[in-house]
């Protein structure tokens, strides 16, 4: 699979079989991930990868925690500010219209939208999870580093003919992750991922991008220059 290749048919995939992910494949994929670049080459990410019975239990739980209506722990940090401006609030509204009506979801039916949201924590099936931390005293630019892991990680994975998705849902439940991963104290839990193969007889609508003028602009030698650049 070429690089093109992986990064398009990459995708947040919400519905895995049970087919086990070979330990010696998480390990070549970590161990190549590893050489994403980070300012200063810190590293700051701290991987935890779950499976097998740790990874049932903390499904279990987070998802019966969910279901009973236990309060989100308390957020350190937010997912989103409080007033999304335009454009994200249109593009974020865009795609929870295509993620529901995928599932055939009425938007205005919260249960329906509550009971696929709480497949999160089973991980949408997945046998396999990473939860990705980040040391608190760490700020914006190594958060960035943590994107870029995350994306060679689940890049990587589509080489191995493996899908993922990664959630910042975990985040709700950290205590629950906690319990299970066991981090240092002065770890905050950025995002889980689930990660395994996909189940072919989920649907699902391919998310849009918006047009690539809206995102990059070009400055090179077709723009009139301004002042002090001409001269
Ligand atoms: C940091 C991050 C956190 C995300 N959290 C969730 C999540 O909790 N649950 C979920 O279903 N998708 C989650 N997603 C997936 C996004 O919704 C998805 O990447 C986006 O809609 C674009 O769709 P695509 O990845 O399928 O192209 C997350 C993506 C990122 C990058």
């Amino acid at each position: 699979m070429n690089i093109y290749e992986a990064v398009t048919s990459r995708r947040a995939v919400r519905g895995f079989t049970d087919q086990p992910v070979p330990r010696e494949v998480l390990d070549r994929v970590l161990t190549a991930a590893a050489w994403s670049p980070s300012g200063s080459n810190i590293q700051p990410w701290k991987i935890y990868v779950v499976t097998g019975a740790p990874l049932a239990v903390l499904k279990k739980r987070a998802v019966e925690r969910v279901e009973a209506g236990v309060p989100w722990d308390e957020r350190e940090y937010e997912m989103y500010p409080r007033e999304l401006k335009s454009p994200y609030r249109e593009r974020r509204s865009a795609f929870g219209k295509e993620r529901y009506s995928a599932l055939g979801i009425a938007r205005e039916d919260w249960e329906a939208r509550q009971r696929a949201a709480i497949s999160n924590w089973d991980c949408f099936g997945a046998p396999a999870a990473l939860f990705c931390y980040i040391d608190r005293d760490l700020g914006p630019a190594q958060w960035a580093d943590l994107g870029m892991y995350l994306q060679t990680v689940m890049l990587l994975l589509r080489a191995e003919g493996l899908h993922s998705c990664p959630q910042m849902a975990w985040s709700q439940v950290r205590e629950t992750v906690a319990d299970v991963v066991s981090p240092p104290d002065g770890l905050i839990l950025f995002c889980g991922m689930s990660i395994g193969y996909e189940d072919p007889d989920v649907s699902y609508v391919r998310t849009g991008r918006a047009p690539l003028e809206e995102t990059v602009s070009f400055i090179d030698d077709g723009q009139a220059l301004n002042g002090e650049l001409a001269s």
